[in-house]
């Protein structure tokens, strides 16, 4: 059986100004969002909310340690409604606060607590990136355990995912950058999955095109030419959340992670660093599944022939961000055996969706082509 499903309700606005008249945040609001863009976009807007601003507790992607401590200084405040405006790790985060237990977070990650959703969940996303607005998925880095988790649970999906292009207005070129082909990497990996159905293709397809094309208008006119795109790149992450959110991502995404704990590479710019290398294998494990109709696709997006496309994205791609080996970002040789274990023995939900089964040898050889 295949299944398919939209949880959150999604809303669309031009304005953070209606978004603050729309759902009056104010008394018993906790409020995530990070200092500039509280100044920038809500200063004057919302009174009375708890503002949690996530990067007085730490710096990076989101850890076990950025929770207990947001957890010790709300633990007391009364509240019922959870927003979340930002990035990947603003929105992750913030889903947790949504539940009824949050402390101690790895035994919540471990599923030791009763998971149990107590308060209403709005996400607003500020990238076009995770899609983690439409998922069921919260990853943090567990320090203990030197590697991301993801925890995904129904309880996770927020009521109201919120649109709102005006504040992607400000993303940095080098921010739109890691987010957007991070949601690029989530409709090939959610489109090669063996829970794909036509539904999640379909929102994949539409994602992976509406990107490659913005790119390719970026590698011809320049930077600043996204900024008149960026309302299409918002709903092109999101379609790619809404794919990976059914059929989940991949080997990619779970070769990153170990990369992206330790030598805190960008989490877009991590999965990049994999990509090709993973499909390439991929096509030469198994040329003839759903990679056949994957491929034919991006070739006629990419204007070439099928068995140039990983060639011809990375060409693309290099105009966004420049692909580096793996030890140009610190990573030693010693790390290839110690991440090879790693995935898997603990990325088992992803690795789960694999286009084909890749085993230990295997993992071990990308980590080594890559290196
Ligand atoms: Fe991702």
């Amino acid at each position: 059986m295949k299944s398919f499903s939209i949880k959150p309700t999604i809303k669309m606005m031009d304005t953070v100004a209606e978004l603050c008249e729309e759902y009056k945040i104010g008394e018993g609001d906790l409020l995530f969002v990070s200092q500039s863009t509280f100044d920038k976009y809500f200063q004057g807007k919302v009174t009375g909310a708890t503002v949690v601003n996530y990067r007085k507790f730490g710096s990076g992607e989101p850890t076990d340690l950025m929770v207990e401590g947001i957890y010790e200084s709300i633990k007391d405040v009364d509240y019922k409604r959870v927003f979340a405006v930002g990035g990947g790790t603003i929105l992750d985060v913030a889903k947790l606060f949504a539940l009824k237990n949050i402390s101690p977070v790895v035994d919540l990650y471990d599923k030791k607590l009763e998971i149990a959703k107590t308060k209403e969940l709005i996400l607003v996303p500020t990238t076009c990136g995770t899609g983690s607005e439409v998922t069921n998925i919260s990853i943090l880095e567990l320090t203990t355990k030197g590697t991301k988790f993801g925890l995904a649970v129904e309880e996770l999906y927020a009521d109201d995912a919120v649109l709102v292009p005006e504040l992607l207005m400000g993303l940095p070129f080098k921010f739109f950058a890691t987010s957007s082909i991070d949601a690029l990497i989530h409709s090939i990996e959610s489109y090669t999955s063996p829970k794909a159905n036509e539904f999640t293709r379909m929102y994949s397809k539409t994602a992976m095109k509406m990107i490659l094309e913005a790119y390719k208008i970026i590698a011809r006119d320049g930077e600043d030419a996204r900024l008149p795109l960026m309302k299409e790149l918002l709903l092109a992450s999101t379609y790619a959340g809404i794919a990976f959110g059914n059929a989940g991502c991949a080997a990619v995404h779970a070769m990153s992670y170990p990369l992206g704990a330790k030598y805190h590479v960008p989490h877009g710019e991590a999965n990049y660093a994999f990509f090709t290398g993973v499909y390439k294998t991929y096509q030469s494990i198994n040329p003839d599944g759903s990679i056949v109709e994957l491929n034919s696709y991006l070739a006629e997006i990419l204007g070439c022939a099928a068995d140039e496309v990983y060639e011809k994205i990375e060409d693309l791609l290099n105009h966004i961000i420049v692909k580096k080996s793996l030890h140009e970002y610190g990573m030693t040789q010693e790390d290839i055996e110690d991440f090879t274990e790693t995935v898997m023995t603990k990325q088992g939900r992803l690795m789960a969706n694999n286009y084909v089964e890749l085993s230990s040898e295997v993992v071990k050889q990308i980590y080594a082509a890559l290196f």
